[in-house]
């Protein structure tokens, strides 16, 4: 039974896969030390430093005191400590929202209120970009789904005015497929006449900033296109909240639309969990039916202390967020000029897409020797012959150190040609 465990390390080895964890400690001014070396990190969604911000530290400290160090239970039973609503009555405020919910990780929130709240046979269309948590998500769920290309909204008409007309005969749909070809003929001619009636709820389902890529969905495009045509959103704001938007709360801060915007706590605001900001009556669907709420101990005080502290702190940053966007200009302007591909990004993540596996782990394992920490991502987690360097700068790099990673990548550049 072993053997198959066996089996795929040895296959990870022999395609150089293999992952392994590396013990690492912050070291200060955007360094990391990894097994004892100390490097510029550019591979931490810390963006704006905050994970190392003494106030979040203090109310962390705060809440201990007050609270203990663990919640004890599910927030349906006796872990929703009086600080939870609180939080979540400031958070719905700075996004202009009606309602907000917190829950474990991003990862759990993504998997398990999209699980819930696709209802079953609704249609739902997710950008070909999302994170595996969405992926996850959209399998559990009931819905009959469909990726469009990334990023094109003519792409994701088309396809679903195809549904409608039934002229699909191959959706691409997270329930498991039937062992039996009539069944699932069945089935796909089902959901073309069910697509044919309005009232069958129809969800469009991306990132606002995608992870991998650093570009920006088309956010005004999407809310009217949604609007016109009666579709719900969910918006994944993992790495825009507190890098974007209205008080530094992601780019559906302060617009309205139908649906949910989801974001996290442990990137840019510096510690860890998740929310869901929807209406009023979607929280509470999502309190009696999302398993990731209900099956899973509430985030412990440390972490709700700091979380407090960084929603006070995140909307005054404003000075950090131009400094982080003027940088990331910078590094990247640099980078297209020596003929690197960055791809679209337009944010504080930005790809050196270098194609082949092997030319982004030399480029990864040279900048490691010299001193910087930029991880290599290979396909599966990116598509096929897009491997790349994924750089995710924070607020606190200073241009220093970004010249000094320019000139490195220079001189590997002349290096290979
Ligand atoms: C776009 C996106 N969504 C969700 C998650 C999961 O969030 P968490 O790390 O809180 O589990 C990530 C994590 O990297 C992400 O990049």
């Amino acid at each position: 039974m072993l053997d198959q465990y066996v089996q795929a390390l040895q296959d990870r080895v022999e395609n150089q896969t293999l992952r392994s964890l590396r013990s690492c400690a912050p070291a200060g001014n955007g360094e990391i030390e990894i097994n004892g070396k100390r490097l510029v990190n550019f591979s931490s969604n810390d963006y704006l430093g905050l994970s190392q911000h003494p106030a979040l530290a203090e109310r962390s400290i705060e809440f201990v005191k007050k609270y203990g160090t663990g919640s004890g239970a599910s927030r349906l039973l006796s872990g929703n400590l009086d600080a939870f609503e609180k939080i979540e009555q400031k958070l719905a405020d700075l996004k202009g929202a009606e309602a907000a919910l917190i829950l474990p990780s991003g990862f759990q929130a993504n998997c398990t209120v999209l699980a819930a709240a696709l209802a079953k046979n609704s249609i739902v269309a997710a950008d070909r970009l999302v994170h595996r948590s969405i992926i996850e998500g959209l399998q559990l769920s009931s819905s009959n789904w469909f990726r469009y290309k990334h990023n094109d909204l003519e792409d994701l008409e088309q396809q679903f005015e195809r549904k409608s007309q039934g002229l699909d005969q191959k959706p691409e749909t997270g329930k498991p497929a039937s062992n039996s070809r009539s069944k699932k003929r069945r089935r796909i001619q089902n959901v073309s006449s069910d697509l044919s009636t309005e009232s069958i709820p129809k969800w469009i389902v991306t990132e606002s900033v995608f992870s991998m890529d650093g570009d920006a969905c088309k956010i005004d495009d999407l809310l009217f296109s949604a609007a016109k045509r009666g579709f719900a959103l969910f918006i994944d704001e993992a790495h825009a909240t507190g890098v974007t938007g209205e008080n530094g709360m992601g780019m559906t801060a302060g617009k309205e639309f139908s649906g949910i915007s989801m974001g996290t706590f442990g990137k840019a605001l510096g510690s860890f969990g998740a929310y869901v900001c929807c209406s009023k009556l979607m929280r509470e669907y999502l309190v009696n039916f999302c398993s990731g709420l209900i099956y899973s101990t509430a985030l412990p005080p440390a972490v709700l202390g700091a979380i407090d502290a960084a929603l006070d702190i995140v909307p005054e940053m404003d000075e950090e967020r131009l400094t982080l966007a003027a940088n990331a200009e910078y590094l990247r302007n640099a980078l297209k000029k020596m003929g690197f591909d960055t791809g679209g990004s337009t944010t504080q993540i930005i790809p050196i897409i270098l194609g082949s596996e092997e030319s982004a782990l030399a480029l990864c394992g040279y900048l490691e020797e010299n001193g910087f920490c930029v991880p290599a991502i290979r396909p599966p987690t990116v598509p096929a012959g897009s491997a790349r360097l994924r750089i995710s700068l924070s607020a606190v790099h200073s241009l220093e150190q970004i010249d000094q990673f320019l000139s490195l990548v220079r001189s590997w550049h002349e290096k290979k040609n």
